[in-house]
This record gives C-alpha cells, structure tokens and sequence, in this order.
C-alpha cells in the first residue's frame, strides 16, 4: 500500500495539466481504478485483516483525493498567472486621443468677414442658390441681350420639355440677394450676403464652383465716400494691418457709377503682402446702386441711394493665409484640409489677425 501511495503522490505532482490529472483520477480511484480494485479484494479477507485493509484503503483513497483536488488547484493558478501576462493591462496610460476635423478656410474666412461687417452694423441676408433669370440678371439691369450675361458662363437648369418659360440658373454671382433682401425689407438697409456662385469655368484661379459676399447699404445720403471708409475699415481689420484702397472706373450693369477696388500690396520676394508696397491688387466690384435696381425692388430711387459691392471670398482667403492654388479648396484632401483647416475652437473674432 505504500508502494501504491508513493507511486500516485509522485505521478499527481508531476501531472502536467487538467487532462492529465484526470487520467490519473480515473486510473487510480475511478470505478475501476487500482485503489477501487483494491477495495473489492476487502470482501474475501478475513474480518481481522479487512478491520486493517479497509481503513487504511479508505484513508489512502483521501489522500490521493486530496493530492489530485490541490494540484488542480495549483494548476489552475498557474494557467491564470500565464493569462495574466499576457493580458496586463496599464489602466494608468494616458487615453487615446481621436483626430479632431477641422474648419475649411472658406468658413473660417465667411465668419471673420461677418464678424468685421457685423460690427459695422451690417446683417447677414441669403438668398437661393438656384434663382430665376430675373432675379439674377433683370432686376440687375443685365437685359437678355447685354454682353454681361454671355460673359457670365452661366449654368442653366432644364426645363420640361414644352415648357417655354426662361430657365432657372445656379446664381452667378451674389448680387441677386440685394434684390430679395430690399423687396422684402425696403430701405434703409445695411446687409451682406455671402455664399456659393457657380459659373462654367475651371483652371488654376477659377473653379465652378465658389464663394462670394456682397455687401449693401442704402439709405437717404449714402455716398460713394461711405464706401471707401467702410471697405478700407474692413480690410485694414481683415488683414491685420492698415490696408488702403484704390478706387478705378469700371463698368457693371447694377451700379452708376461703378468701380474695380484694388488693395495696395508688394509683390516682392515672390509673395504677396498686402498693406505694403506700390503694388495694387484688384479685389472687388462695387458702385452706387443704379436707379432701375432699386425700382426693380420697389424701393423709390428719388428718396433713396446707396453702394454696393462685390467680393470673392475665396480670393481673400488665399491671400490672407497664403493659399496657393483655389482648387485645392474643393478637392476634399485631408493632408490639405488638415494644412490649411482651423481648429473649431478658434472662434473668429473681430481683429482675428494675420498668424495662425
Ligand atoms: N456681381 C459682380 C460679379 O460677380 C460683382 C459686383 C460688382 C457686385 C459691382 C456688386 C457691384 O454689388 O456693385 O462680378
């Protein structure tokens, strides 16, 4: 029996895993295992040796029980040990941070624009983006036959088939909105409108689609003076530095008179800088409203008069943040996006300055 007991103590120890330690139960106390076997032998005993046999077969199958029960045990840490090695984990680590989107240039810049203009007492008016002939050319004094509406590259919308009425068009420009805004609110007014234009034209500075934000202020005594002052107070907190303007004769069908605005700027080194130099960039149309747009929106041009201008958003963006190519704007690239994108809790202000 000791044999027995010796031989089972040692095979348990070195049992290497569950299966194996329950082999050996099997082997050892199961229904026909050897101590089982053994305890059959007790009924042909003599009384006086099954008194010895029976108790001591009794307490060695205990053993071998007990021996089996803690070195499952033993496994059972050890196999838990191992996982945890394995699956430590720092909860002290510092969490991982996801990539926040950022705000297009083209926002970033409508909002800065509308921060200056705001302060100015100007209000923001918008229009559709898809407008009646009329509103985007007639009511502007642009006739069917005028030479601006064939140098527009308009993109005209289908109509039905019979149906003769005049096409829709994507606006080519903002100025429309000067039209819905004063039919509706009559003068005096103070607005601007910016937004998205669309025209057929596509090559480094030009892109179907882009932004503009035109600018409106009618009242009994506006002048042509109002409009200096106000457009030079824009860009001179636009950019961050005094900026003045150069006022040149231009002709547009909605204003008399009318003029192409240009900022002085160097050239110098490659780069533009604006607010320095003997240079000049042209950056706007503008003008005195004409007569007939103002009738075209019922407001009485005897009692009433005013500037409007014009502007491309995109433009100055690229030019304030040294953007160099206006294609990249629409073209989605995250590297780009990412480059040129402003974080969205850099609320624009209204001197929102020239570094990033
Ligand atoms: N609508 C013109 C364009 O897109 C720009 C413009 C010029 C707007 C003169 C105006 C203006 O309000 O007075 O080319």
């Amino acid at each position: 029996m000791d044999d027995l007991r010796q031989k089972y103590i040692d095979l348990v120890a070195s049992a290497p895993d569950e299966s194996a330690l329950e082999d050996l139960r099997v082997q050892a106390v199961g229904k026909k295992g050897e101590i089982s076997l053994k305890m059959r032998e007790l009924g042909r005993m003599t009384p006086q040796e099954r008194q010895v046999a029976g108790p001591a077969l009794n307490a060695l199958k205990d053993e071998i029980n007990a021996a089996l029960a803690a070195k499952k045990a033993a496994l059972a840490d050890a196999a838990l040990d191992e996982r945890l090695k394995g699956e430590w984990l720092d909860v002290t680590l510092p969490g991982r941070t996801r990539r926040h989107g950022t705000i297009h240039p083209v926002s970033q810049v409508t909002e800065e624009v509308t921060a200056i203009f705001a302060d100015m007492g100007f209000s923001v008016a918008e229009g559709p983006q898809i407008d009646s002939d009329w509103y985007n050319f007639d009511a502007l004094n642009i006739p069917g036959h005028h030479p601006a509406r064939a140098e527009m590259d308009t993109f005209y919308m289908a109509r039905a088939e019979g149906d003769n009425r005049p096409p829709h068009v994507l606006r080519t420009h903002t100025s429309p909105v000067q039209i819905r805004h004063m039919e509706q609110h009559g003068a005096p007014c103070r607005i601007i409108a910016p937004g998205r234009v669309y025209r057929a034209d596509y090559d480094q500075t030009h892109t179907p689609m882009f932004h503009q934000v035109e600018g409106l202020a009618i009242d009994r005594d506006i002048s042509m003076a109002n409009l200096k002052w106000v457009l030079e107070e824009f860009f001179t907190a636009f950019f961050g530095t005094k900026v003045i303007t150069r006022f040149r004769a231009s002709h547009f069908p909605f204003v008399e008179p009318g003029a192409e605005i240009d900022i002085q700027c160097s050239f110098e080194g490659g780069t533009v800088k604006v607010g320095e130099g003997d240079d000049w960039l042209e950056v706007l149309g503008s003008g005195m409203v004409h007569p007939k747009v103002l009738q075209a929106a019922n407001v009485d041009p005897d009692q009433w008069q005013g500037f409007a201008f014009g502007m491309g958003i995109d433009r100055i963006a690229m030019l304030k943040y040294g953007i160099p190519d206006l294609r990249a704007f629409f073209e989605s690239d995250l590297r780009w996006l990412r480059h040129y994108g402003f974080s969205a809790l850099d609320v624009p202000t209204l001197h929102g300055g020239v570094s990033r």
